[in-house]
């Protein structure tokens, strides 16, 4: 291999910085050919490391940065006192305490991966996290230096009327004679550097205010590109939302007197949290019935929420290293997931948070690519923004809140910002509070945060009638991952109870116990093997297990399809009715799938028909719920339950299903679909549940393809008012060799295409249609004019709509999907490492394919790791995808 393979870095070579940094005055001097960065830093030895005072080194990291001079104390330094390296600057000899003045020039222009001071059209705009600081200025860019900001920024007046950065605007000048303007911020509260941000450029804003708790009123801006003002009244609203629920729930105030946001169409990830500066990617921004989906409505929701949650949770309390990472997005997850529950119905935000878990971090959890939520090594920190370390991170927090109950996991809470509110910690600090807030031992609870790999649950129950007595038998075990062959038993929480022939909940009773303990409870599985044996079961229960999916973990028991459809219809738990019949539902599509690769006729299974007809035909039961348990496992998921994945059998007996599905309730899906299609106006409320359980009635009806379906999907896409109801139209048509599909997409471009997001819609849907011809047309679409291959929306849209969302395409037989995914890989990777890593990762499950397949994709991923010139994002997800099993 290569010899300048970039290299890991590891959790346990850990060293507190030698130099500390109190205060950061930053001059920004932005112009069109190149800008100049003023830096003037107060640094001192840090007493933990050197308690005498200076002097070692002093290394500031930086990157793609042209030094113009370097002075300590005002004293220009002669060049033997210092040295210049490829991603440093190395002083050799400071004092113990020093003002060191820096000034750069770089050039935003050319900057394409969106990381460090960057252009997005025509505006000036930062990204820092994780380590884009230092392609701004020499710095520590390292999470546990913290320092108070100022900065100043001049610019031309009329290109960039609107300059911001962090905290509080503490001086503005009127437009020079040179036609420049000067604008500057000061952040009272201190920061690491990757909380850093600054926006420059023409801007309108949308302005409200909120009223803290204690009385203080906070103003509240969005910024965005002109003529998109009015489509930020949602996220406003999420934000004064998540505001108060920050202060009911958690007791937590907004600490500055502005809080701004600003919404670009040019991000990498969703939205940056920034000291009262946040930058979001215009999609969790924007919101508008006819130009938004209602699950792009709940992702703006979410993601505000999200970003305005990190203020205590990453920036007040923020990371030691990269390593504690999912201490605050693990964290900030729990906390919008929880806000979102609060809001809107919590069974259906759980059922859409456990799909997404299963769908997207089972699979990275047992591929090469699986690290525990606190990783022990990495070669590129951006690799690390992954699933696990959020959602996985996010269940972790979960389990902790079960255990500990609301008011124990509140007092941990408190107990967590009381000692480190201002302070850089871990995930230690994090657990230890929790610990001594409750005196709950969470020593083994630990083994969370240091083993990779999703747990397995296997569970048997027994039923003695003599002593009315129920035996369960848990068994807990997890697979081997990267580095980690072996895994020690956890701590895990099991929320369960027992269903009683009729269906209702059975009190709850230990042998150990005297008195029964409610219906539901949580029981501590900490061993390997364990035994619990309820006492007073009066006949053989059914057993609900890991009710509201109580841990990340699989879970096995040995239930009949009886058992099954009994749960679907009893279960006091609303999860668990679902997952009954998603457990249902995989056991017989994957039963098909072993009936067509044996030639064997295909035949859906009545009680199951029965069981969704049920479902259709229950008035009792929230629309949107409905609408989850009437839809089958995706073929994602059903794959992940194969030894080798059988993408074609999948895709058409997952099709078979729905058409035969679709023909035993036809009437039903009509009058369903007729009962809630009023095209009636737009609401983020019910109304969403009503959309949802419509728009699945209408893909049964289509699956038929009978004329009337095609007159009630084509209507749809013609009349409706909501995004949602054109897109669920016109996403169905997509499939289809209708005459109509081309008129629809033809017409929906033709309507859309001055709205980029709404035109990113457009991009994916056709590259995930089952269409045969679905790869000759993308490629096609990438020379679209509205295709541009800087733009991530853009990528995450076509390449990654193609590559991720479409199986049956990207894994066709002849293996033009893989090469298609590594030629763009390869472009990308000069363009945007981050962006390239996000789609390389599309390959890391190769191994779980024929042999065919696994050729040609190893093939691919060997191309790339061998390409000159690779980025260290790449080079670690592509050569870790090929190390051996
Ligand atoms: N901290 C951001 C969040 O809220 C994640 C993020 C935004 C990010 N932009 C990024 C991470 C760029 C790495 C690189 O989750
Ligand atoms: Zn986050």
């Amino acid at each position: 291999m290569d010899k300048s393979a970039p290299k890991a870095i590891h959790l346990k070579d850990y060293a507190p910085p030698p130099y500390l940094i109190d205060t950061v005055d930053l001059t920004f001097d932005l112009g069109e050919e190149v800008t100049r960065v003023r830096s003037s830093l107060q640094l001192r030895a840090n007493p933990v490391r050197l308690p005498d005072g200076a002097p070692v080194p002093l290394v500031l990291d930086g990157q793609e940065l042209k030094l113009v001079s370097l002075a300590i104390d005002g004293r220009t330094l002669e060049p033997a006192e210092y040295a210049i390296g490829p991603e440093s600057l190395t002083i050799f000899d400071p004092p113990a305490a020093f003002a060191l003045e820096v000034e750069t020039e770089l050039k935003p222009q050319e900057n394409t991966s969106l990381e460090g001071l960057y252009r997005t059209s025509g505006n000036f705009c930062t990204q820092c996290e994780a380590e884009g600081f230092r392609k701004i200025t020499y710095f520590l860019d390292r999470p546990d230096v913290m320092a108070r900001y100022r900065t100043t920024i001049t610019a031309d007046a009329l290109k960039y009327p609107v300059l911001l950065s962090n905290g509080n605007l503490v001086a503005a000048s009127k437009m020079g004679h040179d036609g420049r303007h000067t604008v500057t911020w000061e952040d009272p509260f201190a920061k690491p550097c990757y909380l850093f941000a600054l926006v420059a450029g023409v801007l309108v804003h949308v302005e409200d205010s909120y009223v803290t708790r204690s009385g203080r009123t906070v103003t509240l801006r969005i910024y965005v590109e002109p003529g998109n003002q009015d489509k930020c009244d949602h996220a406003m609203r999420s934000l004064k939302k998540s505001m108060a629920w920050d202060e009911n729930v958690y007791g937590l105030e907004y600490d500055l007197d502005i809080f701004m946001i600003v919404a670009v169409g040019d991000f990498n990830m969703g939205a940056m949290e920034n000291k009262g500066l946040n930058v979001f990617n215009t999609k969790y921004i924007l919101a508008r019935p006819e130009s938004a989906t209602d699950t792009d409505f709940l992702g703006v929701e979410a993601v505000v929420a999200h970003e305005y949650f990190h203020n205590w949770t990453g920036n007040r309390v923020t990371c030691r290293d990269w390593f504690q990472l999912s201490l605050k997005e693990g964290l900030t997850v729990f906390r919008d997931q929880e806000f979102s529950s609060d809001l809107n119905s919590r069974p259906v935000k759980r059922i859409a948070d456990v799909q997404r878990l299963r769908a997207a971090q089972f699979p990275e959890d047992s591929g090469p690519m699986a690290h525990p939520i606190r990783p022990d090594s990495y070669i590129e920190i951006n690799n690390f923004y992954t699933t696990t370390v959020y959602e996985k991170g996010a269940e972790v927090v979960r389990m902790i809140h079960t255990l500990l109950g609301a008011e124990g996991y509140r007092k941990g809470i408190d107990l967590y910002f009381e000692r480190h509110d201002g302070q850089a910690v871990t995930c230690d600090d994090f657990v230890a509070a929790m610990e001594d807030a409750t005196g709950k031992d969470l020593s083994q609870f630990r083994r969370w945060y240091s083993q990779a790999g999703t747990p397995e649950l296997d569970i048997s129950g027994e039923y003695d009638g003599h002593g009315r007595t129920y035996r369960l038998t848990v068994r807990q075990s997890c697979p081997p991952s990267p580095g980690q062959p072996v895994k020690q038993p956890y701590h895990i929480p099991l929320a369960l109870g027992l269903l009683d022939p009729q269906g209702a909940d059975i009190p709850l009773r230990l042998k150990t116990e005297d008195v029964p303990k409610g219906t539901s409870r949580v029981l501590d599985v900490t061993e390997a093997e364990q035994v619990f044996e309820f006492a007073d079961v009066p006949a053989p229960p059914v057993p609900s297990l890991l009710r509201g999916f109580s841990a990340p973990v699989k879970l096995r028991m040995s239930y009949t399809d009886d058992d099954l459809t009994f749960l679907m219809a009893n279960d006091s738990d609303a999860f668990n009715r679902w997952e009954a019949g998603q457990t249902l539902g995989t056991r017989l599509l994957l039963g098909l799938v072993e009936d067509r690769a044996a030639g064997r006729p295909l035949e859906l299974s009545r009680g199951f028909l029965d069981a969704l007809d049920k479902i259709l035909n229950d008035p009792a039961l929230d629309h949107a719920f409905a609408a989850q348990a009437l839809t089958l496992p995706s073929e994602g998921y059903l794959g992940q339950q194969m030894p080798v994945i059988d993408v074609d059998g999948i895709h058409e007996v997952r099709g078979f299903a729905r058409k035969a599905i679709a023909a035993h309730l036809r009437d039903d899906l009509l009058s369903t679909y007729r009962a809630l299609g009023g095209n009636e106006p737009f609401a983020i409320d019910a109304a969403i549940g009503r959309r949802s359980l419509k728009n699945l009635a209408l893909g049964y009806l289509m699956s038929l393809e009978d004329a009337e379906a095609v007159e009630l999907c084509v209507g749809q896409f013609h009349n409706a008012h909501a995004m949602t109801d054109v897109i669920a139209a016109l996403g169905l048509l997509n499939d289809t060799h209708l005459p109509q599909r081309d008129a629809a997409l033809a017409r929906f471009y033709e309507t859309w295409k001055n709205e980029p997001l709404v035109v990113d819609k457009w991009f994916s849907i056709q590259a995930m249609s089952e269409r045969p011809e679905t790869l000759a047309e993308v490629r096609s679409l990438l020379n679209h004019p509205a295709f541009e291959i800087r733009n991530p929306n853009k990528v995450y849209a076509l390449i990654g709509g193609f590559a991720g969302g479409n199986a049956v395409r990207f894994h066709d037989s002849s293996g033009a999907g893989y090469e298609f995914l590594a030629d763009q890989v390869l472009t990308l990777n000069g363009l945007n490492p981050q962006v390239a890593s996000r789609m390389v990762k599309l390959f890391a499950r190769w191994r779980k394919y024929d042999d065919r397949r696994q050729a040609f994709m190893r093939a691919q991923l060997e191309r790339i790791v061998g390409a000159p010139n690779l980025s260290p994002d790449v080079f670690e997800i592509a050569s870790k995808s090929l190390q051996a099993a």
